[in-house]
């Protein structure tokens, strides 16, 4: 009841009061927006939208410092007023994750943060990131959303989305891991409940040195 009460206060006191629907956990919400707030990106690159849990989080830091938010979901869709509530700042398209990316480099258009929170399919989330690679600059920040994998104490874990992509980036001297927050044990006291997350990574880039970044 009390880690509840805190929670509660936590949040009405650390985040914007959100009027919509979204999948993710409170602290998962919190060290989105947190992460926002300390690293700055300019151009962030969200990778399933849903109907707009992170990309509210994403959208509400970007507004407050002029930076802008490029998101995709195929399938779903953010309602209108969430859409004109960031217009300017957000632009939303109804196109699988490698349409939009092929779209920026297209346009020359190179984030300096990357967000997946996309579908149940292992290799998506890899092939996406090894496409971006190349392009990104150095210091670009990656964060994902159901990054724990199955088989822990966490039975309540189901995601396979990170399954590839995770081993990739452990393994990877190109990536720096800046904070996670662990799906099979709590991160912090105060949440309620037995689990605070479901997994959530921010890590930094090391490859391209010759590219300069304002989120580095
Ligand atoms: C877990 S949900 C996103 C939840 C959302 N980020 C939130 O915080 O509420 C995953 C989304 O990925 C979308 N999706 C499926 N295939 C995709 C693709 N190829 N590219 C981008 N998004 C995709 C699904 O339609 C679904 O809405």
């Amino acid at each position: 009841m009390l880690r509840k009460l805190i929670t509660k206060a936590v949040i009405k006191r650390e985040l914007p009061a959100n009027p919509f629907d979204g999948e993710m956990l409170p602290l998962e919400r919190l060290r989105l927006f947190q992460w926002m707030q300390v690293h700055r990106p300019r151009v962030v690159l969200e990778v399933g939208a849903g109907v707009g849990g992170s990309t509210f989080y994403l959208s509400e830091a970007l507004k407050q410092y002029g930076g802008k938010l490029y998101t995709c979901d195929p399938m779903r869709k953010p309602p209108q007023d969430f859409l004109d509530r960031f217009a300017g700042t957000l632009d939303f398209r109804s196109l699988k994750s490698v349409e939009l990316i092929d779209e920026l480099i297209a346009q020359n258009i190179v984030p300096d943060m990357l967000f997946f929170d996309g579908p149940e399919i292992p290799e998506l989330a890899l092939e996406d990131l090894q496409r971006l690679e190349p392009v990104i600059p150095h210091g670009c920040l990656f964060a994902m959303h159901d990054w724990e994998l199955i088989g822990g104490r966490n039975k309540k874990i189901i995601s396979i989305k990170s399954e590839q992509v995770r081993p990739y980036i452990e393994q990877s001297s190109d990536w720096e891991p800046l904070e996670v927050l662990s799906g099979h044990q709590k991160n912090v006291w105060w949440t309620k409940g037995r689990w605070d997350s479901v997994g959530l990574c921010l890590y930094r880039y090391q490859g391209n040195a010759a590219r300069a970044t304002v989120a580095a």
